[in-house]
């Protein structure tokens, strides 16, 4: 066999496993984020995970300082996580409940001393075990809301609000142009927080929170 043609196609097959390993590298999480659609296209709900100037805003209500953890709801490849703990929260006061299997364990891997529970948010006590009488400080919310049923949407949002104190966030963002759970007379409010035009599709960050007073 002529060694040349051999040699050649040897390079080129390493030029080639070069750049799908560059792609890889680059685009790995928006990958897998888009299989995980495909099998699971309602639980995961978005094309892309969420950028990270929408991801920034999301983290600005978590404190830092204060001496509670934080809740995350549908880390997913986890662009929240980065940026809830780039504000400086320590690992270990993260608390994130993810249904996904693969997405659960990326998240393990990546955030070593996060508390990454495999589970239903709209199940929380079952999937937050024995730390289910714990207060959080917020609770940052990367579900997709809208693809589950308005009863339920409600009743996540009011046991989320009963486990952090009054006048503290639950944080959601969404693709739609209204808020994914009214306000509800008496229980909750809401408020826009931001709108981000630089995110793939463009979304909405919504905050609700239960007015000091309410039981
Ligand atoms: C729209 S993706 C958001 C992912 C990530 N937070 C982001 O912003 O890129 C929704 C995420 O919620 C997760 N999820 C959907 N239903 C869930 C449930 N009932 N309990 C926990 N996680 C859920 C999905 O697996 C997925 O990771």
């Amino acid at each position: 066999m002529n060694a040349k043609p051999v040699a050649k196609a040897a390079g080129l097959n390493k030029r080639i496993g070069a750049l799908r390993g560059a792609f890889a590298a680059r685009f790995g999480d928006e990958m897998r984020f888009f299989r995980t659609l495909i099998d699971e296209p309602r639980a995961v709900g978005a094309l892309l995970p969420t950028g990270p100037a929408m991801a920034t805003k999301m983290a600005s209500v978590v404190r830092p300082e204060n001496p509670a953890s934080v809740l995350e709801l549908g880390p997913g490849t986890g662009v929240i996580t980065k940026a809830v703990l780039a504000r400086g929260l320590a690992p270990a006061k993260l608390v994130c409940i993810e249904f996904s299997p693969e997405f659960a364990g990326m998240m393990r891997a990546r955030y070593a001393g996060v508390k990454v529970i495999e589970g239903d948010a709209f199940d929380l006590d079952a999937a937050l075990g024995e730390r289910r009488g714990e207060t959080f400080d917020c609770v940052v919310s990367g579900l997709p809301l809208l693809n589950f049923p308005a009863a339920s949407r409600i009743r996540l949002i009011a046991d989320l609000l009963d486990r952090i104190p009054a006048g503290r966030p639950v944080i959601q963002f969404s693709y739609g142009p209204k808020p994914p759970v009214p306000a509800q007379p008496g229980r909750f409010t809401v408020a826009r927080h931001a709108v981000v035009l630089r995110n793939v599709p463009p979304a909405q960050i919504w905050i609700y929170r239960k007015p000091a007073g309410i039981a």
